[in-house]
Formats: C-alpha cells, sequence, structure tokens
C-alpha cells in the first residue's frame, strides 16, 4: 500500500511514543521507508537504538550535526520525505508550529518542509482541552496541517478524555490517505452513513440498529483510493475515518441539508439507515407521564435523499449507489427499490437478526446495476467496501 514512500518520523516526547515503534513496522510491512527523528524529550520515553534498529537507520537527534549535516543537511532531510509525521505530537511540538518556531531539530524541520504533514498528538486532557491548544490546532488545520486522533480513553496519568494517541492502525490509515494517489484522485465523492435519531422530545428519539460501519469502511476505502471524500454521518456506533471531512448530523432533515450542501460530488454513495419517518410535532419539552393516558405519537415522511439526489435534474452525481436493507426477498425488493428511487446501483443486504449482518464486521451483499443481480460472497464490510471502491473506480474513469 506504502511501497516506495518514503515518510519522516518524528517521535515526540510523551509516554505514548512506545507505540510509535509499533508504527515504525507496520510501515515497513507497507513498504515504507523511515527515516526516524528523535526529541529530546522523546528520548526519555524510547531509546534512540531502538528506534533506529527497528528503522533500520540512524535516527536524527540534533539541530547541530556536523556527521548528520554532513550526510544530509537538515533541510534537504525534510524534504525528502513525502509526509512528515509527527507521533506523539506534543501540546509543545504544536504550539511551536503554530508559532513558527525552529529551535531544535523537531521544529525546524516542520517550519523548513515543503511537504504534507500529519499529526498524531498525545496529551494530558486538560492541556488537550486548553484553549491555547485549541487555537493552535485551528491555526494549524488552517496552514494545511492533518491530524489523526487523539483517541477518547483512561490515560496514563490516571485521567479519562480526549488526548490518547491514535492507535497505531489508525495512523497508518491516515498516512495512506494523506499519500493516497489512486484511480479516484481528483474525484469528489459523498457519502452518507450510520443511523438517524428522529427526536421525540428533548430527550427522547428514535433510532434504528445502524452501527455505520459499512459506511465507514466505503468512506476509508474510497479515500485510500484517493478520493476527496465528505462523510455525513448520523450518530453512528463506530469511529469516522481518518482524511475524510466529517459532517455530524443527528436527523434525516439534517442529512439532506448536509447533502445538498456538499453537492456537486462525481460520485454519491448512500449507506446511511435513514429514518422512514419523523414524530409529526416533536415536543420541546418533555413528554410526562399523565393520569390522562399514554401520548400518541403522529408520524410524518422524512424526505428520501437518495431518490431525490438520483432523480435531481441539474448537478447529479454522475454516479448514485444507493443501499437496500431487506430482511426478505432481497434480490426482488432491492431491483424494485432501484426503479423506484432512480439511483444507477444498489448494494442490497440482508439485515434479518439470523444474518448477523447489522452490528456484525460482516456483510453478504448483492450489486444490482443495468447488468443485472451480481452476488458476492459473504466477507468483511472493509471487504465489500475495498471491492466497492474499485467498482466506482472503473465506473467513473470509464
Ligand atoms: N434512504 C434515503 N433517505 C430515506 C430513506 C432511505 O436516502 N429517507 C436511502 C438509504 O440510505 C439507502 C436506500 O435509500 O441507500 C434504501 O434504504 P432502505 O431503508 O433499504 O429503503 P427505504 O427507502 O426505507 O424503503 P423500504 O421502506 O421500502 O424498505
Amino acid at each position: 500500500m506504502l511501497a516506495g514512500k518514503h515518510i519522516l518520523l518524528i517521535i515526540g516526547g510523551g509516554i505514548a511514543a512506545y507505540k510509535t515503534l509499533e508504527l515504525i513496522r507496520r510501515l515497513q510491512d507497507q513498504g515504507a521507508r523511515v527515516t526516524p527523528v528523535l526529541t529530546k524529550a522523546g528520548a526519555e520515553f524510547v531509546t534512540p537504538l531502538s528506534v533506529s534498529a527497528l528503522a533500520g537507520t540512524a535516527v536524527h537527534q540534533e539541530l547541530f550535526d556536523l556527521t548528520a549535516e554532513a550526510e544530509m543537511g537538515h533541510i534537504q532531510l525534510s524534504r525528502s520525505a513525502d509526509l512528515l509525521v509527527a507521533a506523539p505530537a506534543t501540546a509543545d511540538l504544536m504550539a511551536k508550529m503554530a508559532q513558527g518556531h525552529a529551535n531544535d531539530l523537531a521544529s525546524t524541520l516542520l517550519l523548513a518542509t515543503d511537504t504534507p504533514v500529519l499529526l498524531a498528538p498525545a496529551m494530558n486532557v486538560r492541556m488537550w482541552q486548553h484553549p491555547a491548544t485549541q487555537r493552535n490546532i485551528e491555526l494549524l488545520k488552517g496552514d494545511g496541517v492533518s491530524f489523526a486522533g487523539p483517541n477518547e480513553g483512561s490515560m496514563a496519568c490516571g485521567e479519562f478524555g480526549p488526548g490518547r494517541m491514535a492507535e497505531p492502525e489508525e495512523i497508518l490509515a491516515a498516512i495512506a490517505a494523506e499519500l493516497a494517489d489512486g484511480p479516484l484522485q481528483g474525484k469528489r465523492i459523498l457519502v452518507t452513513s450510520g443511523p438517524t435519531h428522529e427526536p421525540i422530545d428533548p430527550v427522547r428519539y428514535i433510532a434504528n440498529r445502524s452501527s455505520g460501519a459499512q459506511g465507514a469502511a466505503v468512506a476509508r476505502a474510497l479515500r485510500a483510493a484517493g478520493a476527496e471524500v465528505v462523510f455525513i454521518t448520523g450518530p453512528a456506533a463506530v469511529r469516522p475515518p481518518e482524511g475524510v471531512q466529517v459532517v455530524a448530523v443527528e436527523s434525516a432533515r439534517e442529512m439532506e441539508a448536509a447533502v445538498q450542501a456538499a453537492l456537486p460530488a462525481d460520485a454519491g454513495v448512500f449507506a446511511a439507515a435513514v429514518a422512514d419517518w419523523r414524530v409529526a410535532s416533536a415536543s420541546d419539552r418533555k413528554l410526562k407521564k399523565s393520569k390522562d393516558g399514554l401520548p400518541v405519537l403522529e408520524f410524518a415522511e422524512n424526505p428520501d435523499i437518495l431518490k431525490s439526489v438520483s432523480q435531481m435534474k441539474e448537478g447529479r452525481p454522475g454516479l448514485v449507489v444507493g443501499f437496500a436493507a431487506e430482511t426478505n426477498d432481497v434480490v426482488e425488493n432491492a431491483t424494485a427499490k432501484r426503479r423506484r428511487k432512480g439511483c444507477d446501483w444498489i448494494v442490497a443486504n440482508d439485515v434479518s437478526p439470523a444474518t448477523g449482518i447489522m452490528g456484525g464486521s460482516e456483510n453478504a451483499v448483492t450489486l444490482i446495476s443495468d447488468d443485472g443481480a451480481e452476488e458476492w460472497p459473504r466477507m468483511g464490510k472493509d471487504e465489500v467496501a475495498r471491492r466497492l471502491a474499485d467498482r466506482i473506480a472503473a465506473a467513473l474513469a470509464g
């Protein structure tokens, strides 16, 4: 996946630095070459010897290192890579970057570079939440810097919250997304995903069992194939993929507005399990128990997002792909659904509880198009997504 790519990996000072050793391994497994840079604080957590042994090359540590300068000056070092990654990226490193400081090797490399930069922040939760850190992140995003994580969870310091460094696998996915030069380069694709929540009152809602796993996998695969992805997601159980533009929504109507705002696009993949109905007049106060009997909820029909995009007269994406969640007569129902909605393809799946597909990690789908129904064997949702991304790439190229 990363064959021939060169990563300049800056290891900052944080307990998460041990995970970066694993990242070096994973990058090499993917065929990437890693040039490691260890900051002074980073060397308090992992040794130069373990870093260079894993990377199979010398580790750079000093700004004023005559031997290193004689071999490759730091300016050249900062530009010879395809991507600069800092993991863990500390609050201090990000502050230096945001202000343009260059007082050690890591900050100098980051200032002197003209290659893309990806940061995997790791710090105490209060440091992460501090307005100064958040301000720096906004500045860095504005400068075009990308981020992987941080994750939420319990931390080495005993606190809980955002600030844990993303897992090596997640950083790897973000790196792959940054370096994607696949067949969907230059294509803009929107993906809807997850369930929608339809409010009953301010504290209650109607939902469904979609985890958002299939939609997230599709977005990840499209991004890995080089597409610019707008990922419009309801309240899903899985994390959105790295490297995509995330638009978080709750209800079907919010999802529709987000889709309209994200157009135009070369393709749209509608994997969300959108609620067909909403409560006609959701209460703006919490419904209370009353002697007068049970509340009666009246429903109104939600907009059909897939249908309205499929039937757009102007600005319709070149390829519109729907999903069909069925519990019986899958191919028959999905074929009729494709015709009714007017989309180009339907990815149909059987969501009866016995299949374990809804909320599970596997899927068994049938791709329905003008060419008929093509049954795919049961496989991981990631694999379904990769195959679909390949098909989409072929269709958009043709
Ligand atoms: N969909 C949508 N907007 C809706 C309902 C569904 O965009 N209001 C999309 C889904 O994202 C999916 C496809 O339409 O791509 C089919 O969803 P599904 O729930 O299977 O179909 P329904 O339209 O709900 O049809 P039915 O109730 O007949 O199963």
